[in-house]
């Protein structure tokens, strides 16, 4: 979603900033836009569309040493040159970029803006032209313009902002929306998130709710609500540069496919002591351990692998667990048990819906745990306790790695709480993770094969339909997922059962069924309502698990731990999707209308 970037120094702003916006990327936006300060004051630059379209649009660009860029994923108005970011005060004294969503921006209008003609159709415009307001007619330094106008918003905001007079600053205001400093010898910048800025330094300073910063090449300053000065540490991000550029593969998506098995070892090893033994964070334990109940909050591939969590939790640990969709908790939460623990699980950490329960339920005093690939991330940051997924930076926008590396904390924590509740396990989780790496691996072999089925299955159809049982259906939601996400195929993940109640009702002489089978106690039902679909004219395409398989079988599995086939089933249908999405001449890593990091309501 919006992404913002802004820098100090002296070097050419131009390159650095449209550097940092291709980073940004990959959060989805469907326009660009620069400022810069250059020699005769503030110069905007902005185009809908790819940055590639910004960088020609700023050829003759005078470089300057101070600016700032955005991304922008349209809410408010339609993707256009005009609703791009920045936008200028009437006089264009002042530029503004900004991220999030301002929910009183009509009343702000109406009351004190009444007289100023407003050029875009968004939300943010409105914060500029206040600004100028109240530095024009009530005489405020600029400092003082902004943080009144900051204190009029109800909403989300990360937010930077040029002023022509004090060509040398950036004032920086954020709320809810993810928003970072970033510190440098004579260099400070602004980024939402520490890859963006990474050619820069990777040294950075988180900034809260409610706080301003004046950023300067030479200072750095926080400011509280009230204006007092905050001193806070900085950190380093430890994220390797080589991590987010694509190499030799032609798209993230198959790079990130790809490292999987890499990621699994990687968990053994962040999760094993010297005893071989589960490394956890004791405080995390006890809190697992004083749940009667756990609610794990998610949004869309994160929340299909909370639903494998809750197999894993309830079936190993033996605690009741409920899987929820962030955005509907948020308005219409349950009744409670008496002593819940929340695990929201994020892949950026990031994700609006998430934080709001986030919110909510820390307000109701309750406990909360965020496993998550981002540790610095608002929900890692704002939750009692961290689990990290290490799994790397994703960048491409499906999610691939991340959804197995979740699963495996998911299994590792499940193994952990259930030992030290004396429950005794027959497996050992690392182990399992292991044999989990290997029967990917497997799968890297076999991308021809997967991509002949693309090809043969998805090239020209309409729609396609996945159906599973139990921990398969969950996998079934998630590569229907992987599969609308970048193909544009209308695809559905059913239960096996379910579909005859009137989804069946869809298949047509040709439509690609696609059935999973690796759970032993529904193997067989699986395969019965695969012939229901067949008799039907469904084109079957079904993969199994060693042990299950039949001689038609497409795809047969390497025999792994029950609880764990997920983690393996759903690299195959990740392949398919990516083929067929490639065939259909899709954009793999930045689908339509779809942002990574989704950090609005
Ligand atoms: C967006 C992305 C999805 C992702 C979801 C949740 O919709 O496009 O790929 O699964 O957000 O993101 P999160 O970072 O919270 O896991």
């Amino acid at each position: 979603m919006c992404g913002i970037v802004g820098y100090a120094g002296t070097a050419a702003a131009n390159e650095i900033l449209l550097k940092g916006l291709e980073r940004l990327e990959y959060r989805g936006y469907d326009s660009a836009g620069i400022a810069l300060v250059n020699g005769d004051g503030v110069h905007v630059y902005k185009e809908k569309g790819r940055i590639a379209i910004l960088r020609d649009s700023m050829d003759q660009a005078q470089p300057g040493p101070v600016g700032i860029g955005h991304t922008r994923w349209a809410t408010h108005g339609a993707p256009s040159q005009v609703n791009a970011h920045p936008h200028q005060s009437r006089s264009g004294r002042f530029t503004l970029v900004h991220n999030g969503v301002i929910e009183n921006y009509e009343y702000v209008q109406r009351e004190y803006l009444a007289d100023v003609e407003m050029v875009s159709d968004t939300d943010t415009e409105i914060i500029v032209q206040l600004i100028e307001k109240f530095a024009n007619e009530d005489g405020m330094q600029t400092e003082e313009a902004f943080r009144k106008t900051l204190s009029l918003l109800k909403g989300s905001y990360a937010t930077a902002l040029l002023d022509e007079l004090n060509p040398e600053t950036i004032y920086v205001g954020k709320n809810k929306s993810p928003l970072l400093v970033g510190l440098a010898d004579g260099v400070n910048v602004v980024a939402s998130d520490a890859m963006a800025m990474l050619q820069v330094t990777n040294e950075f300073v988180e900034i809260m709710d409610g706080e301003m910063v004046i950023v300067t090449r030479d200072d750095v300053q926080i400011k509280s609500v009230d204006g007092d000065t905050v001193t806070r540490d900085s950190y380093i991000a430890e994220i390797d540069s080589t991590d987010i550029e694509k190499g030799t593969y032609p798209h993230f998506m198959l790079k990130e496919i790809e490292e999987q098995p890499f990621t699994m070892r990687n968990i053994i090893t962040k999760y094993k002591d010297e005893n071989e033994n589960i490394k956890l964070d004791e405080h995390i334990r006890q809190a697992v351990l004083d749940a009667d109940r756990i609610y794990i909050i998610a949004a869309g591939t994160s929340f299909n692998a909370g639903l494998v969590g809750k197999e894993m939790i309830e079936k190993i640990a033996q605690i009741p667990v409920e899987t929820h969709i962030a955005s509907e908790f948020l308005y219409n939460m349950p009744i409670l048990s008496q002593n819940p623990l929340f695990i929201f699980i994020s892949q950026s950490g990031e994700t609006a819906d998430c934080r709001g329960v986030l919110v909510n339920v820390k307000e109701l005093g309750h406990k909360t745990l965020t496993i998550t690939n981002v540790p610095g991330s608002t929900l890692s940051r704002e939750a009692d306790y961290t689990l990290h997924t290490y799994a790397g930076p994703e960048i491409a926008v499906a999610s691939t790695k991340a959804y197995t590396a979740q699963m495996a904390v998911l299994a590792i924590l499940s193994v952990d709480t259930a030992r030290a509740k004396g429950i005794e396990i027959d497996f050992d989780p690392m182990q399992q993770l292991g044999i989990v790496a290997n029967a990917m691996d497997i799968f890297m072999e076999k991308k021809d094969e997967l991509e002949q089925m693309a090809r043969d299955y998805l090239s020209v159809t309409r729609n396609c339909f996945y159906i599973g049982r139990g921990m398969d259906y969950h996998v079934c939601m998630e590569a229907s997922l992987k599969l609308k996400e970048i193909s544009y195929i209308q695809a559905e993940g059913f239960a096996g059962g379910e579909l005859k109640h009137g989804t069946i009702a869809l298949i047509e002489e040709g439509t690609p069924v696609v059935g999973l089978a690796t759970q032993e106690s529904v193997h067989l039902n699986l395969r019965g309502n695969m012939k229901e679909v067949v008799a039907r004219g469904a084109n079957p395409l079904m993969i199994s698990m060693e042990g299950f398989e039949e001689a038609d079988d497409k795809i047969v599995i390497p025999r792994v731990h029950e609880l764990f086939t997920p983690l393996v089933s759903v690299i195959p249908m990740q392949f398919i999707a990516y083929y067929a999405a490639l065939h259909r001449g899709c954009d793999v890593d930045k689908p339509r209308n779809l942002a990574k990091s989704v950090t609005v309501e």
